[in-house]
C-alpha cells in the first residue's frame, strides 16, 4: 500500500509565503478586525431565523441546547486555535488535514468545505430574504411576493434577495481585503449592538412562567435542538482562514478564536432566555422573523420589530460576506496544491484579491440561494461542518505525534482528552441530523472521492513531487553499466 501523501507543516508554511510579506495577499488584519471577522462569520442566520426551529424542538431547554452545541464548538476551537497559530495558512481546516492526515483526507475536507463555507453561503442567503421582507414590510407595509422571495420547494419561484446578497459581497471582496474587513466590523458592530437592545428589550417583559415547562420534548428534543443551535456556531474557524492576511497570526488568530466562542455564546443564550421569557416558547416555536415578532409584541408597535429586522438584515450578510471570503481563501489553497483548478488561485495585482475564484464561488452558490429551501441546505451544511470538525481534533493529536517540536503559539488545554472529546461529540451530533441527511452526505462524500481520484490525485503538486523523487530513486538503485 503507497504510504499516504503527507505535507509537512514547514512546507505548507512555506509554499503559502504566510511568513513573510509581499506573498501576494495583502497583511492588514489586527486581533480586533480578526474578532469582528469571527463574530461577522458566526452571527446570522442561525439566532435570527434558526433560533424558532431550535425552540421548536427543544422549548426553552433550548439553552441547554446552545450550551451543549458551544461545548462541541468549543472543545473544536482549542484545536483550530492550535493548528490556526501553528499553521496560519489561509487553507485552514483543509490545511490542518493535509500536514495531519494526508492528502486523501484532506481532499475530502476540502470537499466538506464546500458545504459549511458554499453551502452555508447559500443557506444564510436565504435567511436573509425571510428579513429582507420582515424590513420592507414595516418600512412601507408591502413585501416582495412569494414568487420573488422564496424557491420552488416553498411555493415560490425564485430566491432573489438571496441572489443579491451574494452579489453584493462578492463586489466588495473582488475590491479588497481591507474594504471588506472594514465592511465586516461596521456590521458585526451593528448586529452586536441589536442583538443587546433585543435583549434589553426581551427581560423588560420577562415572566418566570414562561420558561415553564422547561424541557418539553425532553431529552430526545434537547438533542434535537443541539443540532438545529450548532448551524448558529458555524463560521468560528472562518478566523482561521484570515492567516495569510492577519498581521500577527500565530498570536491573534488562537486568541481570536477563543474570544469569539465565549461571546457569541453568551449572547445566544442570553438572546434565547429573552425571546422564551418575553412572549413564551409556544410563540417563537417555528415562527418566521421570530425576534422582530418579540419585539413588535412587547412594544405594541412594529417599529421595534422593523429596527431588529434591520440588523438581522446587516447580520445576515455580514455572514454571507465573510464565510465567502473564506471559500475563496480555501479554493486557493486547494488549486495552489494543485487539487483544484489553479484559476482559484490567481490574484489580482490590482485589487490583491482572488477575482476569478470569488466570481466562480459567488456564482454556484446563488444558485442553490435562488431555489433550495434552507432547512434541506442547513442540515448537509451540519453534518459536513461536523466531520470536518473530527477531522481536525483528530489532525491535533496526528500532529503532536509526528511533529513534537512544531512551533505552537497556543496548545489545547488537558491533551489527548480535549481533542478526543471533540471527537466524540461531533459523532454525536452528526448521529443526531438523521438518515436522510446522512445518505446525502455519504453521496456527497462518494462523488467527493472521485474527483479526487479523477483530477486531484492526478494533478497533486506534492504527488508528482513524490513520482519523481521515486522515479530518481529507481534509477539510482538500477546498477550502471560500466
Ligand atoms: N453561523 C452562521 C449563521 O448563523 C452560519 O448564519
Amino acid at each position: 500500500m503507497p504510504a499516504p501523501r503527507i505535507k509537512s507543516p514547514g512546507a505548507l508554511i512555506a509554499e503559502s509565503g504566510a511568513d513573510r510579506e509581499g506573498h501576494g495577499l495583502k497583511r492588514t488584519m489586527g486581533l480586533f478586525q480578526l474578532i469582528c471577522f469571527g463574530v461577522g462569520a458566526i452571527v446570522g442566520t442561525g439566532i435570527f431565523v434558526g433560533l424558532s426551529g431550535s425552540v421548536a424542538q427543544a422549548g426553552p431547554a433550548v439553552v441547554v441546547s446552545f450550551i451543549l452545541a458551544a461545548i462541541t464548538c468549543v472543545f473544536t476551537a482549542f484545536s483550530f486555535a492550535e493548528l490556526g497559530g501553528a499553521i496560519p495558512v489561509s487553507g485552514s481546516s483543509y490545511s490542518f488535514a493535509y500536514a495531519g492526515l494526508g492528502e486523501t483526507t484532506a481532499f475530502l475536507v476540502g470537499w466538506c468545505l464546500l458545504l459549511e463555507y458554499g453551502i452555508s453561503i447559500s443557506a444564510v442567503a436565504v435567511g436573509w430574504s425571510e428579513y429582507v421582507n420582515e424590513l420592507l414590510h414595516s418600512l412601507t407595509g408591502w413585501q416582495l411576493p412569494q414568487a420573488l422571495s422564496a424557491g420552488p420547494a416553498d411555493h415560490g419561484v425564485v430566491n432573489l434577495p438571496a441572489v443579491i446578497v451574494i452579489a453584493m459581497a462578492c463586489v466588495l471582496l473582488v475590491r479588497g481585503v481591507r474594504e471588506s474587513a472594514r465592511a465586516t466590523a461596521a456590521m458585526a458592530a451593528v448586529k452586536l449592538a441589536i442583538l443587546v437592545a433585543f435583549c434589553a428589550i426581551g427581560y423588560s417583559a420577562f415572566k418566570d412562567g414562561n420558561l415553564t415547562p422547561f424541557s418539553p420534548a425532553g431529552l430526545g428534543g434537547i438533542g434535537a435542538g443541539t443540532t438545529a443551535a450548532f448551524f448558529s456556531y458555524i463560521g468560528f474557524d472562518a478566523i482561521t482562514t484570515a492567516g495569510e492576511e492577519a498581521k500577527n497570526p500565530r498570536r491573534d488568530i488562537p486568541v481570536a478564536i477563543l474570544v469569539c466562542m465565549g461571546l457569541v455564546t453568551l449572547l445566544y443564550c442570553a438572546v434565547a432566555v429573552a425571546a422564551i421569557g418575553a412572549i413564551g416558547g409556544d410563540q417563537v416555536a417555528g415562527r418566521p422573523a421570530a425576534l422582530s415578532y418579540v419585539v413588535n409584541q412587547v412594544t405594541g408597535s412594529e417599529i421595534g420589530g422593523g429596527v431588529i429586522a434591520f440588523g438581522a438584515v446587516v447580520a445576515i450578510a455580514s455572514v454571507v460576506l465573510a464565510v465567502m471570503y473564506g471559500q475563496t481563501r480555501i479554493l486557493m489553497s486547494m488549486s495552489r496544491d494543485g487539487l483544484v483548478p489553479r484559476v482559484f488561485e490567481k490574484v489580482s495585482p490590482r485589487t490583491s484579491t482572488p477575482v476569478a475564484g470569488t466570481l466562480i464561488v459567488a456564482l454556484v452558490f446563488a444558485l442553490p440561494a435562488a431555489f433550495a429551501p434552507l432547512d434541506a441546505v442547513m442540515n448537509l451544511c451540519t453534518i459536513g461542518t461536523l466531520a470536518i470538525m473530527a477531522a481536525v481534533n483528530i489532525a491535533v493529536i496526528a500532529l503532536r505525534r509526528r511533529e513534537p517540536g512544531l512551533a505552537r503559539t497556543f496548545r489545547v488545554p488537558l491533551y489527548p482528552v480535549v481533542p478526543v472529546l471533540g471527537v466524540g461529540f461531533c459523532l454525536y451530533l452528526m448521529y443526531e441530523t438523521g438518515w436522510t441527511t446522512w445518505i446525502q452526505f455519504a453521496a456527497f462524500l462518494v462523488v467527493g472521492l472521485l474527483v479526487y481520484l479523477a483530477y486531484g490525485r492526478r494533478n497533486s503538486t506534492l504527488g508528482r513531487t513524490v513520482d519523481a523523487e521515486v522515479t530518481q530513486d529507481a534509477t539510482d538503485a538500477v546498477p550502471q553499466a560500466v
